[in-house]
């Protein structure tokens, strides 16, 4: 079945529908009516995020297909089999060193993720997609807000990867005026659902920081190391845009709203525009949990950058979205969900992980 009509979607492919950030969107969407299709391999994952999606909502996601995107067969199946309006991209890799260890992977799930999805879209006449790009591409851009007219500087193949996946959308676009993409360029995606239900449950050891916090917060981890104590900021730690996962799906809501308003590619900035330095989660974190958190500062991390603040203006303009959550909330609902799963999603079986 084939339909990419008119009018708002109300049946979303989902890719990545199982992991941090698609897992609340599939929430979000359940909550205002659509119908949700999820894809997922479960390479970072678990069948049961899903079933805490559809715990939460109350209603049911409509299938869940057990698939690599790039296995285009497997995909076309799926949008044989569902008339679907609009895509979420999420399905990715997104561990920046592991990026550095295994670039061909990274480019190969990544680029070759996103244009076997387009082929199948293509295919079966589906043209709006949202896709989750990530402020990495400006790299070391320098200080203050970036709005998205800064020039990209990727400093890892992950983030040349979402840049890569952008040029492509825009060529893509330019070329086919019948597709519409918004591409979404995330700073920091943190927090976790109210519920304490769904949250971030890294493999092993937690690449990113609040993460990393709310495991040492649990005393799953003695102590926190702080990567830079020398950066040109206000207390030396780096300074990052966090922004609470629900504001970020709240936009992906969004987003399929005004996928109608204009062919071609947008791209927008999510970020809250306020920055916040390392010491400063762990106080947040701190307080939120009533634990202290035992850090100790370390030299910097490899590809790191001292500072990395949205200029969000674009999307506030045009959809009037703004977060309504500060890093106290993210900070409070992470802990929740830790606090509720102090082993993550562990105890349901869990498929190997990606490649690290
Ligand atoms: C990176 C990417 C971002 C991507 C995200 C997902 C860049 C610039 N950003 O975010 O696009 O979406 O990963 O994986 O590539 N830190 C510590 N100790 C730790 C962990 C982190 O001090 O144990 C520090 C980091 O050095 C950094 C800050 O905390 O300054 C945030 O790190 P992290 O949560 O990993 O996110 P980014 O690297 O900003």
């Amino acid at each position: 079945m084939t339909r990419s009509g008119p009018g708002p979607p109300s049946t979303v492919l989902v890719t990545g529908g199982a992991g941090f950030i698609g897992s609340h969107a599939c929430v979000e969407l359940l909550d205002h009516g659509y119908e949700v299709i999820v894809v997922d391999d479960y390479s970072n994952s678990t069948p049961e995020v899903l079933t805490r999606v559809e715990r939460i909502a109350g209603r049911f996601v409509g299938a869940v297909y057990e698939l690599d995107v790039r296995d285009r067969r497997a995909l076309s199946a799926v949008f044989d089999r569902h008339s679907v309006d609009a895509v979420l991209h999420f399905a990715a890799l997104k561990a920046v060193g592991a990026s550095t260890r295994l670039p061909v992977e990274y480019y190969d799930t990544n680029v070759g993720g996103t244009t076997a999805l387009l082929r199948a879209m293509r295919e079966h006449g589906v043209h709006r997609l949202v896709f989750s790009s990530s402020c990495s591409l400006y790299g070391d851009a320098g200080r203050g807000p970036l709005d998205e007219r800064t020039p990209a500087r990727p400093t890892n193949p992950y983030a040349t990867s979402k840049w890569l996946c952008e040029r492509v959308l825009a060529d893509v676009c330019a070329r086919l005026p019948e597709f519409t993409v918004l591409s979404l360029r995330y700073f920091n995606p943190v927090g976790a659902h109210p519920s304490g239900l769904l949250g971030e449950d890294p493999r092993g050891e937690p690449d990113n920081l609040m993460p990393y916090v709310a495991q040492v917060a649990a005393g799953r981890r003695e102590v926190l190391r702080v990567f830079g104590g020398d950066y040109p900021t206000r207390d030396g730690t780096a300074v990052r845009d966090y922004l609470h996962v629900m504001d970020t799906v709240e936009a992906h809501r969004l987003a399929l709203d005004h996928l109608g308003d204009a062919p071609g590619l947008h791209v927008y900035n999510l970020g809250s525009g306020s920055g916040s330095s390392v010491l400063d989660v762990i106080d947040a974190y701190a307080r939120a949990s009533g634990r202290a958190i035992p850090h100790e500062v370390v030299g910097r991390r490899p590809g790191d950058v001292a500072e990395l603040v949205a200029d969000a203006g674009a999307v506030a303009a045009d959809w009037g979205w703004r977060p309504g959550r500060d890093l106290d909330d993210m900070c409070r609902d992470s802990w929740r969900f830790q606090r509720l799963n102090p082993q993550g999603y562990a105890g349901s079986a869990r498929r190997p992980g990606p490649p690290r």
